[in-house]
C-alpha cells in the first residue's frame, strides 16, 4: 500500500496560455483529512481538476495509490475510487433528491452495495430522508451540500475530494457542514481532501494542511501547525480583497 493515496509530482497546469499551477508536488496521506486553504484564484480548484483529469496539464504526473494515472480519463478515475464534489454544479436541481441519489449510483453494478450506501447516507444526513420527493433545486444551501456529498458517497469512493463545501453558507451552517465531514471521516475512515477558503474552520477538522498562493504551496505540514503559523495571518492581510476578509477569518 502506498504511503500517499493521492500524489502529484511536478504539476504544471493552465488554461490555454494562462499558466496557473507551477511545479506542484501534492501528497494526501492515507487515512487523513487533508485541507488546502488559500485566497481566491490561487489554483485550488484547478488542482482538484488536475487530480480528476478534467484540465489540460502542461507537464507532471498524478498518482493514485502509488499508480500513475496521468493518462487515465476522468470517468475511469471515478471508477477507481476517486470521489469528487465540484465547487459548482454538483447536483441536478431539476431532479428529485431521490433521483439525484439514483443518478449518482447508476453506474454501480453491485446493487447490494448501493442499498448499503444509501442507508449509510440516510443515517449520516437524516434530514434528506424527509425530502426524497422534492426537487433538489428547492433545498437550502446546506441541504444541497449534504445531497452533493451523499452523491459522492453513494459511489463508495476510496478517497473524497471536496471543493469548498461551505461556499455561500451562513456561519452556523459552515460549522454544521464541516463537523459532518469530520464525523463522516471518523465514522467511515474515508480519507478526505477539502479545499476551503474558510481557513480556520477547515484547519480545525484537518490533519494535514497546505496553504496555496499563486499556484504554489507556501506551507505544507500539520493542520495544527498552520493554524498557529504567521503565514495564515499573512494570507488574511496579503493579496486578499477586503470583501473576502470576513469569510476567510471565520
Ligand atoms: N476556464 C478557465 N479559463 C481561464 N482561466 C481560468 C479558468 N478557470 C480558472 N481560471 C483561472 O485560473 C486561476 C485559478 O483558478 P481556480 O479556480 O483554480 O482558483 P481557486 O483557488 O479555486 O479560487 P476560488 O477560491 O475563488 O474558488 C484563476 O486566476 C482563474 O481566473
Ligand atoms: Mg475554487
Amino acid at each position: 500500500m502506498a504511503d500517499y493515496l493521492i500524489e502529484t509530482k511536478g504539476l504544471n497546469v493552465g488554461y490555454g496560455p494562462i499558466h496557473v499551477i507551477y511545479d506542484l508536488d501534492f501528497k494526501a496521506p492515507a487515512g487523513e483529512v487533508t485541507v488546502i486553504v488559500g485566497p481566491n484564484g490561487v489554483g485550488k480548484t484547478s488542482l482538484m481538476k488536475a487530480i480528476m483529469g478534467m484540465i489540460t496539464m502542461y507537464s507532471g504526473q498524478v498518482f493514485f495509490e502509488g499508480e500513475d494515472i496521468t493518462k487515465v480519463p476522468p470517468h475511469q478515475r471515478t471508477m477507481l475510487g476517486i470521489g469528487y464534489m465540484p465547487q459548482t454544479g454538483n447536483i441536478f436541481s431539476k431532479l428529485s433528491v431521490d433521483d439525484n441519489l439514483k443518478m449518482a449510483s447508476y453506474i454501480m453494478a453491485d446493487k447490494d452495495l448501493v442499498a448499503d450506501k444509501r442507508e449509510m447516507v440516510m443515517n449520516l444526513f437524516p434530514r434528506l430522508k424527509g425530502y426524497l420527493k422534492r426537487d433538489a433545486g428547492t433545498l437550502s444551501g446546506g441541504e444541497r451540500q449534504m445531497l452533493a456529498e451523499s452523491m459522492v458517497l453513494m459511489r463508495d469512493p476510496k478517497v473524497m475530494l471536496v471543493d469548498e463545501p461551505t461556499a455561500g453558507l451562513m456561519p452556523k451552517l459552515v460549522t454544521d457542514v464541516l463537523k459532518k465531514l469530520e464525523e463522516m471521516a471518523e465514522a467511515t475512515g474515508l480519507p478526505i481532501i477539502i479545499v476551503e477558503q474558510r481557513a480556520r474552520r477547515a484547519l480545525e477538522i484537518g490533519d494535514y494542511a497546505y496553504l496555496m498562493r499563486g499556484g504554489v504551496f507556501t506551507f505544507e505540514g500539520s493542520a495544527e501547525e498552520l493554524l498557529n503559523h504567521p503565514l495564515l495571518n499573512e494570507m488574511y492581510l496579503g493579496a486578499v480583497e477586503v470583501h473576502d476578509l470576513k469569510t476567510i477569518r471565520e
